[in-house]
């Protein structure tokens, strides 16, 4: 049986930093409100010139460097954002352009900040059935060109950033082990853009409404995400058939501290058996797993044979997870 491995990992964040006292400055907020509430300490955001598809190419470009391949060895690139370069063409086929990879089939996916994890299901299922060999899937965000920056409710909470992988398959009983993936269509107005689509299409009155920026509940979503994600998590483990103790690291969406520690809680998984790098990032979407994985990897956290729960929550509503060993 052929599995799915991620074999490399990469990661990119622009240089400029925003942190919570720069945001006092321009909303009614307090580093203590945000820190206490998110545990985010500040964020990072990408520079003018910089799109989607740029942040990805960085990110990109440091996984294929690390498993020592060339563009050509891709044969499929994955793109999960929800805030692509533009509408069409999708962000990984301008990835495959800047790349230099020629003639493999490129798409973007959209589950938002779950979309990272959903692109895992779906390349791990597409090495298993041999219709792919190896894979680039990359998370992208450049989520501040969507953000409201007079509505502290959101403001504070996203940042910009990159994180990639590639997938080989293997004979081997190691790599990603298994996968959920789950939504609730019905609970989609708590996080939204809704602006810019063919619902609102772009328009003086659309613009004036500030339909292009984040809207959401922050309060039901946050009580959803820690719902949802400490069911996910447990029932991912219990198809693996192993015990949460067996876990060596989870890897969470990096969306709010509090809600990363419920999972912890509900796992019974003691602060060292969970990645955190909330505080330098901020919310990134679909990229703040695969950054989250590339940060655990270089620093050394992640071990042949480990067992690692990776888990994101976010707009649809969505969820997923994936455990892999390593
Ligand atoms: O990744 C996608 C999924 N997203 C999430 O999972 C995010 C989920 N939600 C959250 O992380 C939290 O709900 C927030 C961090 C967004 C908000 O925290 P909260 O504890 O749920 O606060 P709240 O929305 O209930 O607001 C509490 C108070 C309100 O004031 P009043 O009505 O009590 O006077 C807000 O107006 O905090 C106020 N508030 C702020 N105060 C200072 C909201 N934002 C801010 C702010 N600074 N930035």
């Amino acid at each position: 049986m052929i599995r799915a491995r991620i074999t490399a990992t990469g990661s990119y964040v622009p240089d400029t930093v925003i942190t919570n006292h720069d945001l006092e400055k321009i909303v009614d907020t307090s580093d203590q409100w945000i820190v206490e509430r998110t545990g985010i300490k500040e964020r990072r955001i990408a520079g003018a010139s910089q799109a989607s598809s740029d942040l990805a190419y960085a990110a990109a470009q440091k996984a294929l460097k690390q498993a020592h391949l060339k563009p050509k060895d891709i044969d499929l690139v994955i793109v999960a954002t929800c805030t692509p370069d533009m509408a069409f063409p999708s962000t990984a086929c301008f990835l495959q352009d800047r790349l230099g990879i020629k003639h493999t089939g490129a798409f973007d996916i959209n589950a938002a900040c779950s979309g990272f994890v959903y692109g895992l299901h779906l390349a791990s299922s597409l090495i298993r059935t041999e219709a792919h060999r190896r894979i680039l899937l990359v998370g992208t965000e450049v989520l501040s060109r969507v953000t409201d920056w007079q509505d502290r409710a959101t403001c504070v909470l996203f940042g910009d950033g990159a994180g990639a992988v590639v997938l080989e398959g293997t004979k081997e009983r190691r790599g990603i082990m298994s996968t959920r993936i789950q939504a609730d269509g019905g609970l989609g107005e708590l996080i939204m853009l809704p602006g810019g689509g063919t619902r609102t299409p772009c328009s003086k009155q659309m613009l004036l409404k500030k339909m292009q920026f984040i809207k959401m509940k922050g309060n039901e979503t946050f009580k959803v995400a820690v719902r949802t994600l400490e069911e996910i998590a447990a029932r991912t483990i219990e198809d693996n058939g192993i015990d949460p103790s067996q876990l060596s690291l989870l890897i969470p969406h990096q969306a709010n501290l509090r809600i990363i520690q419920a999972t912890a809680k509900r796992l019974n998984l003691p602060e060292e058996k969970v990645f955190v790098n909330i505080e330098k990032y901020g919310n990134t979407s679909a990229a703040s797993v695969p950054i989250a994985l590339d940060e655990a990897v270089r620093a050394g956290r992640v071990k042949d044979g480990d067992h690692i729960l990776l888990e994101a929550f976010g707009g649809g509503l969505t969820w997923a997870s994936a455990l892999l060993k390593w």
